[in-house]
Parts: structure tokens; sequence; C-alpha cells
């Protein structure tokens, strides 16, 4: 909901927007075989990965968005950044975003962020430019019409 309502604004604003829902696609585990160190940056897994690696690489603008389990991100998440490993190396510039949901406090999410960081760090310029954090919804739709909800719509409009 938080996504779609940060793509709502940005594509008010006249961008173009991907929106990637990881947990619909298939993407495999990194298999930690090296391959793609050795073949000049090829995955030997032939998933939706490829397609995701290509909306990465033409994006100026990148919004992580995951909810909080067990103290760190989704699984698809964790997934997905470790499917980056191909281009490790060749991560880009990207203004990033954050948009990270969970059923407890605030602190929860605070000390769940460590893939995320870990992952922006590797880009080549990596200011997390906007962040919003969604504490206490256990359930999806709470966020509906809240301050989180607009804030969201605005940070996409903002581009
Ligand atoms: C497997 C699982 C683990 C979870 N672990 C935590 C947790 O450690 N801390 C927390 O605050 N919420 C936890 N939650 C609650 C989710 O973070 C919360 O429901 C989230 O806001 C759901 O976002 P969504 O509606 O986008 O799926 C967990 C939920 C699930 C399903």
């Amino acid at each position: 909901m938080l996504c779609e309502q940060f793509r709502k604004g940005a594509m008010e604003k006249g961008h173009q927007v991907e929106l990637v829902r990881l947990m619909e696609l298939n993407i495999g585990f990194c298999r930690a075989c090296d391959a793609c160190m050795r073949n000049g940056g090829t995955c030997i897994l032939k998933d939706d990965m490829t397609k995701v690696l290509e909306l990465y690489q033409e994006a100026d603008v990148l919004v992580l968005s995951t909810p909080v389990y067990f103290y760190g991100i989704s699984a698809p998440m964790k997934t997905f950044i470790d499917r980056t490993y191909p281009i490790w190396q060749h991560l880009g510039k990207k203004e990033v975003y954050y948009i990270v949901s969970a059923g407890l406090g605030l602190d929860i999410i605070e000390r769940s962020l460590g893939d995320l960081d870990g992952f922006v760090d590797h880009l080549e310029e990596s200011p997390v430019a906007g962040r919003i954090y969604a504490p206490n919804v256990m359930d999806s739709g709470l966020v509906y019409n809240t301050d989180v909800y607009y804030k969201a719509y605005e940070m996409g409009f903002a581009l």
C-alpha cells in the first residue's frame, strides 16, 4: 500500500515507475558458486532475477520496501540483495528510499536495517534520500489514511 502510494506520487509527477513485487517472482537463492565472478557477471540461475537486474540497472531511483520479519528484512528482499552479486561492483548511483513496516515499534525497525544498509553501502553513491517507517502495523491495510500513507505519496511526488 505504501509502495503504491509512492508510485502514485511519482507517476503524477511524470516519472516512469516499475513496481516489482519480489514475492510474486521466481527468484532463486544465490548458490555462492562464484561463476558470475569468473564469467564477467552472468548468473547461472535463469529466473526472474534477470529481468529485475535489467530494471535495476535502468533505474535512477531505488525504493527498497520490506516488512520486518524476525528483526530483519523479508526473505524475498534478502534474496534480491544476494542475487545482485553478479553486479555488486557495479551497483551504480541511485537515489535510495526505504519503506519499512513492522508489527511492533520504531526501535524494531531501526535494528532491522542492517541488510538494507549493507547493500546500499556498496552502491557507488548511495544517499538514502528518504525513509518511511510504519511501526505498529501488524495487519496489512492498517496504514490506510494514516500519516505515513500520505507521506509515501508526497515522497514519490517530491522526486
Ligand atoms: C514471519 C513474520 C515475522 C515477523 N517478525 C516481526 C518482528 O520481528 N518484529 C515486528 O515488529 N513485526 C514482525 N512481524 C510483523 C510484520 O512486520 C508486520 O505484520 C508487517 O507490518 C507486515 O507488513 P505487510 O503488510 O507489508 O506485509 C512479523 C510477521 C511475520 C509474518
